[in-house]
């Protein structure tokens, strides 16, 4: 009982709260960042998750929680992208053409 009504309400209320704190990394980038930035990669370069929170906190997001999401998802692309290091990469096509990347996997289990 308790349970159901939990679950109804944390959605209306997550919602009226903080409309980005229940967003998956991938979606808040696509939903706030996109628009100029039009692909996750490269924005981190090289730094710590934790200084670039700090960054993200500073100029950007709505708060902590969002700032620290966003940059270990930042973090996670660059390090996904350099694993790869495809060769197709230097194709001259920019790498940022889709609009909402996926998130390595390794985003979930911070
Ligand atoms: C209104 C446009 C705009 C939006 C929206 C925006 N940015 Fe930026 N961002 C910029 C500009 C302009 C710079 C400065 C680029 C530079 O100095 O080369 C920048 C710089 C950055 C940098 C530093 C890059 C560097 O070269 O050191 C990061 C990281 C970053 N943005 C992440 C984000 C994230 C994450 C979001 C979403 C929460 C976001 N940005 C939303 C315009 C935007």
């Amino acid at each position: 009982m308790a349970v159901g009504a939990a679950v109804l309400l944390t959605g209306a209320v997550a919602r009226a709260q903080n409309l980005d704190a229940e967003k998956p990394p991938a979606r808040l980038f696509a939903d706030s960042c996109a628009s100029c930035h039009r692909s996750p990669r490269g924005l981190a370069k090289g730094r710590f998750t934790l200084t670039l929170a700090w960054f993200l906190r500073d100029h950007y997001t709505s708060g902590p929680d969002s700032a620290k999401t966003l940059a270990s998802y930042l973090v996670s692309v660059d390090d996904a992208a350099a694993a790869k290091a495809r060769p197709a990469a230097k194709s001259g096509k920019p790498a940022g053409t889709s609009r909402a990347p996926r998130p390595p996997a390794s985003v979930t289990g911070r």
